[in-house]
């Protein structure tokens, strides 16, 4: 056993995201690119006797429903362990931004305590684990690029034929994303299937950036507008700049895909002078790993 271990926990945005309707569990068929960023939470558990778990870096309240807490009881459930553990997360993804920030916690607590009480579960079997706590968090262990399907917790990996470079423009009210699925239910309500994403997933193996002009696209984006007019501005506002601007996952949060790091960052000035929240990372990165452990 260890006596505390630190992870690094990436956010992933989806480069393509077709949505179908519902199936009978109320989940929704996806064809999905995701995308994870060198934009991660850090998360450092160590020993104690009971579970514990304090957020640093924003103002978010601690209760049982936190998929962090649940990740670690569904580890102790599955395993029969009694160990506990003092989980620090410091949070850089944004809340409730459509970046999968409480996936990446889960899967982060999940690899931490896997470690910090030697329970040697194999990522698959981690990762069937977290599609039960929900559907991003397979993806957030893996990292990289992928394609989802079913909910999202199937994945394929895709080699990536280039880096990406993004501009991300957050926004400090965060959004529900079964009310973003509850809206695009609404606007669409005849059954279909999701639609396909060959396109994207060949131009991400291309080798070139320019070749994925265009096929950025979002299912979630208008039903998420309709939900919120004001970021549906900030769409069109910043629509035009670099290759492809898209939504990310069920919003708010609005990734901008740019030529060059150096693009990116005079972008990021530029947009920062006009009094948006602005963040920049790359893609694809690794997946939820171990930075620490003694
Ligand atoms: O799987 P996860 O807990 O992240 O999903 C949160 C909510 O988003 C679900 O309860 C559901 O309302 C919606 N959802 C969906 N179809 C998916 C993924 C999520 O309807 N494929």
């Amino acid at each position: 056993m260890k006596n505390s271990v630190t992870v690094h926990a990436p956010a992933k945005i989806n480069l393509a995201l077709r949505v179908g309707s519902p199936r009978p569990d109320g989940f929704h068929p996806l064809n999905t690119v995701f995308c994870s960023l060198d934009l991660y939470d850090v998360i450092d558990v160590e020993q104690a006797d009971e579970l514990s778990l304090e957020l640093v870096g924003c103002d978010l309240e601690v209760d049982e429903h936190n998929l962090a807490l649940r990740a670690a009881r569904a580890l102790q459930t599955r395993t029969g362990t009694n160990h506990g553990a003092r989980i620090t997360i410091t949070k850089t993804i944004p809340v409730a931004g459509g970046m999968a920030g409480g996936s990446a916690n889960a899967a982060g607590v999940l690899v931490g305590l896997n470690e910090l009480w030697d329970l040697g579960l194999t990522t698959s079997e981690l990762a069937e684990l977290g599609s039960e706590l929900g559907s991003d968090v397979p993806f957030c262990l893996m990292g990289g690029l992928a394609i989802g399907t079913s909910r999202g917790e199937n994945l394929v990996p895709i080699r990536p034929g280039f880096f990406q470079s993004w501009v991300l423009i957050v926004n400090d009210e965060g959004m529900s994303t079964p009310a973003v699925f509850k809206k695009y239910d609404e606007l669409r309500p005849e059954p279909h299937e999701p639609a396909s994403i060959e396109e994207i997933v060949a131009a991400l193996q291309g080798s070139s950036i320019d070749g994925l002009a265009g096929l950025l696209v979002n299912d979630l984006a208008e039903p998420a507008f309709h939900l919120r007019p004001d970021i549906r501005r900030t769409f069109e506002r910043a629509h035009g700049s670099g290759i492809a601007t898209v939504l990310s996952g069920s919003g708010p949060t609005i990734a901008i895909l740019c030529t060059s790091d150096q693009e990116a960052d005079v972008l990021a000035e530029g947009l920062r002078n006009d009094g948006m929240r602005v963040l920049r990372a790359v893609g694809p990165a690794v997946g939820t790993h171990i930075v620490r452990s003694n």
